[in-house]
């Protein structure tokens, strides 16, 4: 187990790089923690939770809802907890999103910590302090930006991850090789998620080292102002899409990679999208569906990012290099009818 403290504005993180879930006791004080998790991971990992205060939630999305919120507090209450209390998520970006959450409100707010279980958990959404619950079709509408005391990699839990959300994984950190890293896309393209998952090294590089990119992004600007705005490439239309289409969120982000790859071409000259996409379907990700994008369109100027008559999306200029631009929203109902 490899620690890294990581320092924000107000708080800080402990980072523990290929640890173990059992380490967890030397990390905090597991007698006056409580767990959150949801129930594939209880019922893939009893053992791991026996003799510890756990709320186990449903699975997915769509229980990313006020309504689960107060159902955890109802319980939290019904535990005893208080403002000694360590809240512990132990799942992918749905728990994590709402752990955090439910730390930041709960008694106005305790102490919490993560243990992401998915790639996508892993490399993006346990880390930088975002956290919030979806609002209908509006997503993370409602949310706070609260850093977690810590972060616990074990990549054992992987192993009963599904291929389908490897897949989805893959999305945020290929997300991350376009809009900041033209070396780990090319070092992506030589592997599959087979490959991949047999190549332990090489996984274990990939995962830190997308975790300390986005880490690093979110220390310069953890309240987008700027640069983390970035880390939203594919994300804006993407959003838009998720749950209205009821998509995972990796399948949604994928397909609005393809929409900014275009916008780019229109905007900026970019002229990589067919190696973009050849890198999305080489990794089992969806590169075309049909959207009604004008329905997408309507969600957008709803979206928290919006600036009056003006979103600003994140456009490439080359693998690697990316860039932000407000698009007035007159403009972009004319580019999206032209996609
Ligand atoms: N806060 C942020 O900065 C941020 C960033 C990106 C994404 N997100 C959010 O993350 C969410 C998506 O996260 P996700 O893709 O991890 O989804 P998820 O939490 O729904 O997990 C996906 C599925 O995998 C199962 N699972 C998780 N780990 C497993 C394991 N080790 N073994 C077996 N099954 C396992 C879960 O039970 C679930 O069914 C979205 O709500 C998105 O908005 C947040």
């Amino acid at each position: 187990m490899d620690k890294q403290v990581f320092h924000f504005t107000q708080s800080s993180t402990a980072f523990y790089f290929n640890g173990s879930f059992g380490a967890l006791k030397e990390i905090t004080d597991l007698k006056n923690a409580l767990f959150i998790t949801d129930e594939n991971l209880f019922a893939a990992y009893p053992k791991k939770f026996t003799g510890k205060r756990t709320i186990v939630l449903k699975a997915g999305e769509k229980y990313k809802t006020q309504t689960t919120v107060d159902k955890i507090i109802a319980q939290l209450i019904a535990y005893g907890a208080d403002r000694t209390t360590t809240l512990i998520g132990v799942g992918g970006g749905v728990i994590t999103d709402i752990t955090g959450y439910v730390a930041a409100v709960y008694m106005r707010g305790i102490r919490f910590g993560f243990v992401p279980t998915t790639i996508l958990s892993m490399v993006d959404a346990a880390i930088g302090g975002k956290n919030g619950i979806d609002v209908g079709i509006y997503k993370n509408m409602v949310g706070t930006i609260r850093q977690p005391a810590f972060i616990l990699h074990d990549h054992q839990l992987l192993q009963t991850l599904p291929q389908k959300e490897w897949a989805y994984g893959f999305a945020e950190i290929i997300k991350h090789s376009c809009i900041k890293d033209a070396a780990m896309f090319r070092l992506l393209q030589g592997f599959t998620i087979d490959t991949i998952r047999r190549d332990k090294k090489t996984l274990a590089t990939l995962l830190r080292q997308n975790a300390q990119l986005k880490l690093s992004v979110v220390q310069r600007d953890e309240f987008e102002k700027g640069e983390r705005k970035l880390l939203n490439f594919g994300h804006t239309l993407g959003h838009a899409i998720e749950n209205r289409y009821k998509l995972p969120h990796g399948y949604a982000v994928s397909l609005g990679m393809m929409y900014a790859c275009r916008l780019s071409e229109q905007l900026t000259g970019f002229a990589q999208t067919a190696q973009v996409q050849q890198l999305l379907q080489q990794y089992g990700l969806p590169v075309a569906k049909k959207i009604d994008l004008q329905a997408a369109f309507e969600v957008l100027t709803k979206d928290k990012k919006k600036d009056g008559n003006s979103i600003a999306f994140i456009l490439l200029e080359k693998i690697g290099t990316s860039t932000i631009q407000p698009i007035p929203f007159r403009e972009l109902k004319k580019l999206l009818a032209s996609l």
